[in-house]
């Protein structure tokens, strides 16, 4: 805790600037993370609201050798082919969202100089998730596989409060869903029990910010665009 009580002003000031410093890093410095850091960080994400207080959130933390072999079975199931791909989107994406789809993936491959018509050059940057993009600690969220998209909505807060929460001590992170397709393989590494399914993951580490990746800034809309204010003055 300060050592002074912290003014609104400050506290608004501290919480924006850590909302906005926070964006996915995909390149890591080998610097460890220390395992006290990582239960506080769990345990202020934890604070997370959740529909009835249920919690439904579980998390799985991996460093060392466990993560590399987690890594590894990963990256073979990925070359394998052989689990039924997973549909992060609908078929067809509706048009407005598939524009937002489009600019990411042309600035995301464009900052590594990948040509989008270069699919085993895609493929190769797909794998890295598996490797946690180099990160000294990966995450896997997983769910309760009963419970409905409600429950979903507090596991996402819960999620977020993780990233903001790593970043508030300096902590950079990427969630990435692209572990969900590869459930089978996670259980069977980390001795998940039945019933529970695999969200996503998170890589966490210290950013290497002087990686080209790690140097794209994703625009967002503008309010406008997504909210409508009803009832204000002015
Ligand atoms: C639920 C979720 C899943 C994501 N999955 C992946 C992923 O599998 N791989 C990846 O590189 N980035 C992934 N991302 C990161 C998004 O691409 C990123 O959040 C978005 O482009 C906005 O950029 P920013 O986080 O840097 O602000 C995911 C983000 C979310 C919220």
């Amino acid at each position: 805790m300060p050592s002074r009580e912290w003014s609104q002003e400050e506290i608004g000031e501290c919480v924006n600037a850590v909302l906005r410093s926070r964006r996915s890093v995909r390149a890591y410095r080998a610097d460890p993370v220390r395992r006290s850091d990582v239960l506080d960080i769990l345990q202020v994400a934890a604070r997370a609201p959740s529909n009835s207080n249920t919690q439904p959130w579980r998390v799985y933390v991996v460093t060392g050798p466990p993560m590399q072999a987690l890594g590894e079975a990963l990256v073979a199931a990925f070359r394998e082919d052989k689990l039924p791909p997973s549909r992060h989107f609908p078929d067809p994406l509706p048009e407005d969202f598939g524009r937002h789809h489009a600019d990411f993936a042309q600035r995301y491959y464009g900052c590594l100089g990948i040509d989008r018509s270069d699919g085993a050059a895609r493929a190769r940057q797909t794998l890295r998730n598996f490797g946690f993009f180099g990160a000294p600690v990966g995450l896997i969220f997983t769910i309760d596989s009963r419970l409905t998209r409600h429950s979903w909505l507090d596991l996402g807060l819960f999620v977020q409060n993780v990233m903001i929460a790593a970043k508030a001590r300096g902590l950079d992170t990427c969630p990435q869903v692209s572990f969900a397709r590869f459930h089978p393989v996670i259980a069977s590494q980390l001795r998940i029990p039945e019933g529970e399914v695999t969200a996503c993951g998170m890589s966490m580490g210290y950013g290497d910010m002087a990686a080209a990746v790690n140097r794209m800034q994703m625009p967002r809309r503008p309010v406008q665009d997504f909210a409508r204010l009803v009832g204000f003055d002015g």
